[in-house]
């Protein structure tokens, strides 16, 4: 492959901390090695020119562009999901625009959608770079997302304030914390603020053992009894009666009303005799100050990008994505990344002690 010397960047998917730092580091270090940065706005839609304004979907990124976004939350680039993108004409006229604009490879900031996508974008002729930017660590091929240790941050320290809080009232605590179908947000919460109870999106579980041992805690005197629910986990329930055990106790309910943790912490308050209350800790998780591991896991991942991008390998032209393995920065070609989508570890073990501790 000749050497690049015009690259396109963008994030796509959920936003996530250190987004914005994996771009400076990208920029900054395009820019030690000649190369032209463009900044492409919404995802992969920023391709697409389907925005109100297509001649602004494409900036140059020059480092004095870029030296405010390191203290931005979110995105600046923007984000999106790009339905259109799943169709291979979509993708392939992306790519020809891509090629008449000059720029011969891309830096995928996203999850796994994002790499299904750049993966195709590879093999239209576009080669390109991944970097995990999701909150939700759901990726096997990497021990860490970026994102994901600032989300659990957030987790702890709103989960260490509401069992201030449950403490003072004698009230158990029902916390929904994100992950799509990924639950190590909710463990590494649960695991870190000594949650006595977790619900993940990877295992069964059943109501009536849920309220049990919430009445076993409390009569053993731990009235700040927490649980961690990781969102999505609701098809795990096994089969019990929510509804009724609601309308039994004279409250409205539909019946197409969908369970959510509010109305667990409902059901667990009829149950259980206590006043469980209910905290959905959502998008502070995604809007929040990346912590130092993420910000440098960023640095790392855009410096390696351009690495791989500059060092003429023949491998490139199928794409890279960049991952942690045995704590350090490290790339794998994107076949290999997504090969065992969908089966990432669980540790049960660690699972069932969080619930009998
Ligand atoms: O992938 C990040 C994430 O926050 C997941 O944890 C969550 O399921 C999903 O995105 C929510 O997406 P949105 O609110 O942007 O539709």
């Amino acid at each position: 492959m000749e050497k690049v010397k015009r690259i396109g960047i963008l994030t796509s998917g959920g936003d996530s901390p250190g987004m914005n730092a994996a771009v400076v580091s990208v920029a900054r270090c395009a820019g030690q090695k000649g190369l032209q940065l463009m900044g492409i706005k919404r995802g992969y839609n920023g391709l697409l020119g389907l925005s109100d304004k297509p001649e602004d979907d494409i900036e140059v990124l020059d480092l004095e562009t870029v030296l405010d976004i390191m203290d931005m939350r979110g995105t600046y680039l923007r984000t999106a999901r790009c339905l259109p993108f799943l169709q291979h004409e979509v993708r392939a006229k992306a790519a020809e625009d891509l090629k008449k604009q000059g720029i011969e490879a891309l830096v995928v900031i996203g999850g796994d959608g994002s790499y299904h996508g750049a993966l195709e974008l590879c093999k239209l002729g576009v080669p390109c770079i991944g970097i995990p930017g999701t909150i939700d660590n759901d990726l096997s091929y990497t021990e860490a997302t970026l994102g994901y240790d600032t989300a659990v941050n957030v987790c702890v320290d709103a989960v260490r304030s509401i069992r201030a809080t449950s403490r003072s009232h004698d009230r158990p605590a029902v916390v929904e914390v994100m992950g799509r179908n990924c639950g190590d947000i909710a463990m590494r919460t649960a695991i870190a603020t000594g949650a006595e109870m977790v619900i993940v999106p990877e295992m069964e579980w059943d109501m009536l053992e849920l309220a049990e041992r919430l009445k076993y805690l409390f009569k053993k005197g731990n009235t700040r009894a927490t649980l961690i629910i990781s969102e999505h986990c609701w098809h795990k329930m096994k089969p019990f009666d929510w509804r009724k055990t609601i309308a039994d106790s004279g409250r409205v309910i539909h019946d197409d009303d969908p369970m959510n943790s509010e109305r667990l912490a409902l059901v667990l308050k009829i149950l259980t005799n206590t006043e469980a209350r209910a905290t959905v800790i959502g998008y502070t998780q995604r809007g929040a100050i990346p912590t130092a591991y993420d910000s440098a896991f960023a640095f790392d991942a855009g410096r390696m990008a351009v690495d791989l991008l500059t060092h003429n390998d023949p491998g490139l032209k199928d794409g890279y994505a960049i991952g942690v393995r045995d704590g350090r920065v490290y790339s794998t070609p994107f076949t290999n990344a997504l090969a065992n989508d969908n089966q990432k570890f669980f540790d049960e073990d660690l699972y069932r002690m969080i619930n009998k501790l």
